[in-house]
């Protein structure tokens, strides 16, 4: 069996295999992760493949603890305020590799930046203590496809491909982290999640909004890796605004929604649909009782933002 509970044994057994250089699916606040040794590149190079990443996407390093990666990466006044602020949590930041760094240059895919976050998970947080080395560590999910919030999600992707899966149980956040550029002199949001830019801004002053038509535009360009990964995609089409569900649709509410198929939250809690929204578009991804997955409009408030962000890219589809 490949998931295993959450327990003290079988963390320890997690952190002996990533240290021989496996692979291990994790638990965090946002998503699942596919956890490997940032150091050793051959670790690395599984994830890519298990993944079928294209190899110019960078993956997000985590750390146990904010003082882990002065010997990484070059943080800053900003990255200090940031980390106070909102670490652990669901914000990675992207700062300048050391010329020395022993993280693998694939986690980099070539760039000279580094992307580091702290999750707030426990199950997270006692497999880095135990581990003590950075973890490389994308969302659990074939590259393009939907994220993982359950352990459940991470077995249905992989199957046995994957012989070691932690479970944290439901992820809290739901929605992949806030990946901020600070290598900018105004630090620059490449993707948009939970902890928005006012938040950040009252934090360390001017931040540039994630631009999503830009984002489109520079699809494959190496220059904005942080918004190559466009699609989050079930294999059904999305259709986003929807007042109701069209012949073989299922309709995903939020707030009073009638005849939904599934409602992401019936009171309108964003903060609830954020936490639902991926299980929901991979329960309802069913050729065989659907056509296509409709969804009605998500107001774009605070985490709204978020969600809308990653609908419509689900809505380009793959
Ligand atoms: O919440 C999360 O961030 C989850 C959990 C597991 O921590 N991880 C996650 O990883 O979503 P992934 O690989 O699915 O998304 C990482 C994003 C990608 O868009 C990638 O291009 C960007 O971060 N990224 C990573 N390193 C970067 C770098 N050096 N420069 C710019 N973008 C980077
Ligand atoms: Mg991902």
């Amino acid at each position: 069996m490949t998931i295993r509970s959450g327990d003290k044994a079988n963390i320890t057994k997690a952190a002996r295999s990533l240290r021989l250089g496996g692979l291990v699916a994790f638990p965090t606040e946002t998503v699942y992760g596919l956890g490997a040794d940032a150091t050793q590149d051959t670790a690395i190079a599984q994830i890519y493949a298990l993944k079928e990443r294209p190899a110019l996407n960078p993956l997000i390093v985590h750390v146990g603890r904010p003082d882990w990666v002065a010997g990484l990466a070059t943080p800053d006044g900003r990255f200090d305020a940031l980390t106070r602020a909102f670490w652990p949590g669901p914000l990675t930041l992207i700062l300048r590799r050391r010329a020395d760094s022993p993280i693998g240059a694939a986690v980099s895919a070539g760039l000279d930046t580094i992307a580091v976050r702290q999750p707030n998970h426990p199950v997270a947080a006692a497999l880095l203590t135990h581990v003590k080395r950075p973890l490389a560590a994308p969302s659990a999910n074939p590259s393009g496809q939907v994220s993982p919030t359950t352990a459940k999600h991470v077995f249905d992707d992989f199957g046995d491909r994957l012989n070691f899966i932690l479970d944290g149980g439901p992820c809290t956040t739901g929605i992949e982290s806030t990946v901020l550029d600070l290598t900018a002199t105004t630090a620059r949001i490449l993707r948009a999640g939970v902890v928005g830019v006012d938040a950040l801004e009252k934090v360390i002053g001017s931040v540039t909004p994630p631009d999503i038509v830009q984002a489109q535009e520079m699809e494959g360009s190496i220059s904005s890796p942080g918004q190559l990964e466009k699609h989050y995609s079930p294999s059904l089409p999305v259709r986003l605004n929807a007042q109701r569900a069209i012949e073989d649709e299922a309709l995903i509410g939020f707030g009073k929604t009638p005849r939904a198929t599934l409602n992401l939250s019936p009171t309108g809690n964003l903060d609830e649909a954020a936490a639902s929204l991926f299980a929901a578009l991979r329960s309802l991804d069913d050729p065989k009782r659907f056509r296509g997955i409709a969804i009605v409009p998500i107001p774009t408030l605070g985490v709204g933002q978020a969600i809308n962000d990653r609908l419509l890219r689900a809505s380009k589809g793959r």
